[in-house]
């Protein structure tokens, strides 16, 4: 099996298509189909659950467009750039770290002049057409596009949500009630113009992201309900490359983690993903080396999974530190800090400004006095190269060291100001989708194909057939077809073609029981239940489907105080 065949079933029974296929197609852009949003709703759903009820984060849909200096700040205009190489023949253009994939063991993690240098000692030419490759440059992925008319203003397609949560850390602080830790959630599109996208929805130009974001004290990383997960076992290969599988605790213990909120999220992303399918024998975690972290990271770990094309990055847990928040501040002048109230006011030395009246009065004549009180209340570390901005009025004044002096004297203080950090689980759903397809795929000697889906899933939960579309076998199945709608659940009801095709049909997109009324039916009030992964049938009263439908659903649905998914 390799993603040709998955892609293919997946364009067969509605699942992903290529988008814009009557006009030869885009490369990196696909549509889902029926199916495939069904789906992609599904898992949508499993992950909210985790994160808005069983953690307590709250959620928000920001704009998918930002202004230049957003990005500007964020990082991304300078940083976010991928190694390219174009062939001097046909004019191809290439990842570097692609092309010398095998050739070294972490390409990631190699600068430009590396993967030039690797590049020349393996005599890599252009995979398509073997012309002379140049040499290696950067291309910042980033879509950029004009706000308004004629010239405009600069913006970008967003390359993550996550800023959209950063520049609303002022108002989401003041939504919580001004509390630390917490969490703000984003599901929506992510924009890369990659380079060379040829692997199917694994690498898309437009792509749909899961992302949470968790404002944290730097001082205290640790996570409440650690305590209830701190036996579960991680698969891990931290810097040195070495996979182990220990539990939680123990990898924050001996230090393969770095904290406990971190170490939390990784599981919490384990469970979510083998909840909803994904093979925990083809599933580990690995921590990025230092110089294959993103520009904004000081931590990360990627939960990777073993796929036909080789081990991939599905999510990202990176600790972002105080980059975003820091870079924000300064860049929009906005207070992005957080103020901590100590239990009692506690005395110790502190640095203060002292106005040099002298100076200051001269200077700024009828506004002194109230810059010199704006002065006295400002922070020395906004002291820039022996400048200092206060604000009055709405008005910026820059005052100069001779107007001011910064003092160390014992006070008694009420708390202090730190710019929260952020830890941030980073999931790519496209990528999580075509793994659960991936690894739910099975295909026997003679050709016969089931998708092994989880059943909450799969798009659809139930296929209700009756034997034949008359005699009455037709009013019946479309009553329990009805009684499961009514409860919110999707069926499919099929009347065409033989029950062995029916079946192959709904195994094929992954659907987990099907229900069939046959001429006992009519008789005995019984119908055939038949599963998907066992082939095994078994009769049970019609009015008995609903529930017992419901029931097997709700068991395979992740919630956190769900004991026996924390176990799997
Ligand atoms: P890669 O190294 O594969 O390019 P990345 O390290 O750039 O990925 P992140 O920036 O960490 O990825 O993005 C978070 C998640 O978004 C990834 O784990 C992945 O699942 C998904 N993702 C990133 N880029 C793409 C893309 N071009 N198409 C589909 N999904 C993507
Ligand atoms: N938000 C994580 C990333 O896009 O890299």
């Amino acid at each position: 099996m390799d993603i040709g065949d998955i892609l293919a079933l997946c364009k067969r029974r509605g699942f992903i298509w290529p988008s814009y296929e009557i006009y030869g197609g885009v490369a990196g852009m696909y549509d889902y189909g029926p199916n495939g949003t069904a789906m992609k709703n599904d898992i949508i759903g499993s992950w909210r659950r985790l994160y808005l009820i069983g953690e307590g984060f709250v959620e928000i849909d920001s704009n998918t467009i930002g202004p230049e200096a957003v990005f500007k700040a964020s990082g991304h205009l300078d940083e976010f750039s991928d190694a390219i190489v174009t062939c001097q023949g046909c004019e191809q253009s290439f990842r570097a770290d692609h092309l010398v994939d095998g050739m070294h063991p972490n390409p990631d993690s190699l600068s430009l002049d590396e993967l030039q240098a690797v590049l020349i000692e393996n005599g890599v030419v252009c995979p398509d057409c073997n012309g002379k490759l140049s040499d290696v440059g950067e291309f910042n992925l980033m879509f950029k596009t004009v706000i308004g008319p004629g010239s405009g203003r600069v913006g970008y397609l967003r390359p993550e949500t996550a800023q959209g949560i950063f520049v609303n850390y002022p108002n989401l602080l003041w939504f919580v009630r001004g509390r630390l830790p917490f969490g703000t959630i984003q599901v929506g599109k992510g924009y890369r113009n990659e380079i060379s996208p040829r692997q199917g929805v694994i690498r898309l130009r437009e792509f749909n992201m899961m992302e949470a974001e968790l404002f944290i004290d730097p001082k205290d990383k640790t996570w409440p309900r650690f305590d209830d997960i701190a036996d579960q076992k991680l698969s891990l290969v931290p810097q040195d490359g070495i996979e182990r599988t220990v539990t939680v605790k123990e990898a924050v213990e001996e230090g393969i983690i770095a904290n406990q909120a971190l170490a939390y999220f990784v599981w919490l992303t384990r469970r979510f993903l083998v909840g909803v399918g994904v093979d925990p024998s083809r599933l580990r975690f690995r921590q990025h080396l230092s110089t294959e972290m993103a520009h904004y990271a000081c931590d990360c770990w990627d939960a990777e999974v073993e796929l036909a094309i080789g081990w991939t990055e599905i999510v990202g847990i990176a600790d972002r530190g105080c980059w975003d928040l820091s870079s924000h501040a300064d860049h929009s002048k906005t207070d992005m800090s957080f103020f901590r109230k100590f239990d009692e006011p506690v005395e110790m030395e502190v640095d203060r400004i002292r106005v040099n009246f002298k100076s200051l009065g001269p200077r700024f004549k009828g506004q002194a006095k109230s810059i010199a009180t704006a002065l006295e209340a400002g922070d020395p570390s906004d002291v820039i190269d022996g400048i200092i901005t206060v604000t009055v009025d709405g008005v910026d004044h820059k005052v100069n060291s001779d107007c001011f002096e910064v003092i160390r004297v014992r006070d008694k203080v009420t708390g202090e100001r730190f710019i929260p950090h952020i830890i941030e689980p980073s999931y790519g759903l496209d990528r999580i989708i075509y793994t659960c397809l991936e690894h739910a795929y099975c295909k026997d000697g003679e050709g016969y194909i089931a998708l092994k889906l989880a059943p909450s899933v799969a798009p659809i939960k139930v296929g209700v057939f009756p034997l034949m579309g008359k005699d009455g076998l037709d009013d019946m199945a479309q009553d329990i077809d009805r009684s499961l709608r009514d409860l919110g659940i999707r069926t499919s009801y099929d009347d065409s073609g033989s029950i062995g095709r029916r079946y192959a049909r709904m195994d094929e997109v992954g659907t987990p029981w099907c229900v069939t009324v046959d001429y006992d039916s009519l008789q005995d009030g019984t119908v055939t239940i038949r599963y998907r992964d066992t082939k095994e049938q078994t009769r049970i009263p019609s009015s008995d489907v609903p529930s017992r439908v419901s029931t097997m659903l709700r068991e395979g649905l992740l919630t956190w105080a769900d004991p026996l998914s924390i176990n799997k």
